[in-house]
């Protein structure tokens, strides 16, 4: 791949601009200097291999030369649904990156449903992971950038393990990983899934306020009925009792997840410094 083949494989869709590099530290913090530096809405930053890719809660990500998707996607809030952004700094933020979050998810999810098999659909596991065969294979990272007070981007980053080389080894990794061509198990074109992945964030992008958007995330959330703990990442794993045990319920309009406590309440359960897992041994 090069500048000039992904602009080619890319020419039928409307982006703003795009970069292609070989080598880069991070895209989304390209994309956060592209969007300072005036960047039309809707461009693309992807590169081949990120060495300070990163993902939430200050996680590394990896992306080997030649083994996954690593893209960002800067979006002018003025370009979004007015009731995701409405008036910043005002709205409420949680809400925003949630659904802007999940925008990333059902993209990828859609993306790997068409182009893989029907019996392993891709699910969204609560807030920002893909998941195939209870393993994570992609993440989303959304990053707001601020000129002052106004909002002028949120960059949506994107990690797709495509090769078995993107998935890091068990050690490191608090959550099993897996790769696309690996739940396949045959090889993939990662170009064609960048294409078709664009595709469906400009499709969902204009309708992400919507009682259909939220339905589709819906049926795409993973351990639905299930029980699973809610960790607070600054517990210590080893001595902290599990931060909320329950079962996954659903989703609010806002985008918080609908936890049914022992007891038979539903909480909501928001974004933040939290990840979800399910409480029995996810299968290998
Ligand atoms: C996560 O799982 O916590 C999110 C991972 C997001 C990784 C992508 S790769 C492209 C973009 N650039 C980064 O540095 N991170 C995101």
């Amino acid at each position: 791949m090069d500048q000039r083949e992904l602009e080619t494989l890319l020419a039928d869709l409307p982006l703003g601009g795009i970069r292609y590099f070989p080598k880069v530290g991070s895209t989304n913090d390209l994309a956060i200097r592209w969007a300072q530096a005036g960047a039309a809405d809707f461009s693309l930053v992807v590169a081949d291999e990120q060495s300070a890719g990163r993902g939430r809660l200050n996680r590394q990500w990896f992306t080997p030369p030649g083994s996954g998707l690593a893209l960002s996607v800067i979006l002018r809030p003025e370009n979004l649904p007015v009731d995701v952004i409405s008036a910043p700094p005002q709205t409420d933020l949680h809400t925003a990156i949630t659904r802007l979050t999940a925008l990333g998810a059902l993209a990828v999810c859609e993306t790997l449903n068409e182009a893989l098999s029907p019996v392993l659909p891709a699910q969204i596991k609560w807030p920002n992971d893909v998941i195939a065969t209870r393993r994570k294979l992609a993440g989303v990272l959304v990053e707001l950038q601020w000129s002052g007070e106004k909002l002028i981007a949120a960059i949506l980053g994107i990690g797709v393990n495509v090769t078995s080389a993107a998935v890091p080894p068990p050690g490191e990794v608090n959550f099993p990983a897996t790769c696309v061509e690996e739940v396949v198990d045959s090889p993939v074109d990662r170009w064609v899934l960048l294409h078709d992945i664009l595709v469906h964030l400009l499709r969902w992008r204009e309708q992400m306020a919507s009682e259909k958007f939220l339905l589709a995330w819906l049926a795409r959330l993973a351990f639905r009925g299930e029980w699973v703990t809610i960790v607070l990442e600054n517990e210590s794993e080893q001595d902290a009792p599990p931060s909320l045990e329950g079962q996954v319920a659903g989703l609010n309009s806002d985008g918080s997840l609908r936890l049914r406590l022992r007891s038979g309440e539903i909480t909501p359960v928001h974004f933040g410094e939290i990840h979800l897992r399910p409480v029995d041994k996810p299968a290998n």
